[in-house]
């Protein structure tokens, strides 16, 4: 076993979920007021419609196909008939492409927009490139290494549940084409920056908001600066 690939493959996972909860919970603690995405619709919303909607829809129907190769009995039931296996990786690879392009909207939109650059943090533009690498080494993966969610259950799910367990199996990775060894560890590399940025807002997602009582809002202005109803 190369010291390159236990740095890798064992340490560099490990740091990150260290990284992400123990960073993730003395911020939540500490600094409440920062868990937030600190939208910056009031600034621009234009791109910010045609950008974040869309991107966030696509990711989330992503990471939810990457979740469900974790359950390898349900998922290899599901994608057996090559009538389900064919659209979902083309469906996938669609998803993705829009994913970058989504995400690169609003990547420009925080450039060249000197109001959002003013907003944005240095760990934030680190979070948007390295989520943009992530996408686009996926997409790439997905569409030159045919049948990834076949073979995502036999390397990638084996080689976490090893590090779940604290008996790490590196075997299942380190053999594998480098560009799909970074996709893996690019997402290790967004767990471990998660808690520096803006990111942390996917871990509160304001699911109260769909019990609790709505909000009414009272212009406390005098009449003459009140909207007109
Ligand atoms: C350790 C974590 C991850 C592993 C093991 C992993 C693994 C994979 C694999 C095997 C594929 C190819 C799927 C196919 O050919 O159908 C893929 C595709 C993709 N991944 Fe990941 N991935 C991880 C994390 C992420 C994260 C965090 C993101 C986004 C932020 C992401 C975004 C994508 C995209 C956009 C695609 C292409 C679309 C698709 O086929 O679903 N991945 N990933």
């Amino acid at each position: 076993m190369r010291t390159v690939d236990i740095l890798l493959f064992v340490v560099f996972p490990y740091v990150s979920v260290a990284l992400a909860v123990l960073v993730g919970l003395y911020r939540y603690f500490f600094d409440r007021f920062s868990f937030s995405s600190f939208s910056s619709q009031f600034l621009e919303n234009r791109a910010l419609f045609f950008g974040s909607a869309p991107w966030h829809y696509a990711l989330l129907i992503i990471l939810a196909a990457h979740i469900a190769g974790m359950f390898t009995g349900f998922w290899s039931r599901f994608i057996a008939p090559p009538s389900r296996l064919y659209p979902l990786e083309a469906f996938g690879a669609a998803l993705g492409l829009s994913s970058v392009v989504t995400l690169g909207v609003l990547f420009v939109r925080r450039l060249l927009n000197p109001r959002i650059r003013k907003v944005t943090t240095l760990p934030d533009w680190l979070l948007v490139i390295v989520l943009m690498l992530q996408l686009a080494v996926g997409v790439y993966v997905a569409l030159f290494y045919r049948w990834g969610s076949l073979w995502y259950m036999y390397t990638a799910v084996p080689w976490m549940i090893s590090l779940a367990k604290f008996q790490p199996a590196i075997q299942y990775v380190t053999s594998l084409p480098w560009i799909i060894k970074l996709h893996y560890l690019g997402g290790f590399l967004l767990l471990a920056i998660f808690p520096f940025t803006r990111l942390v807002h996917v871990v509160v997602f304001p699911i109260t908001y769909l019990w609790r009582p709505y909000q009414v809002v009272i212009w406390n202005i005098r009449r003459r600066f009140a909207p007109a109803r």
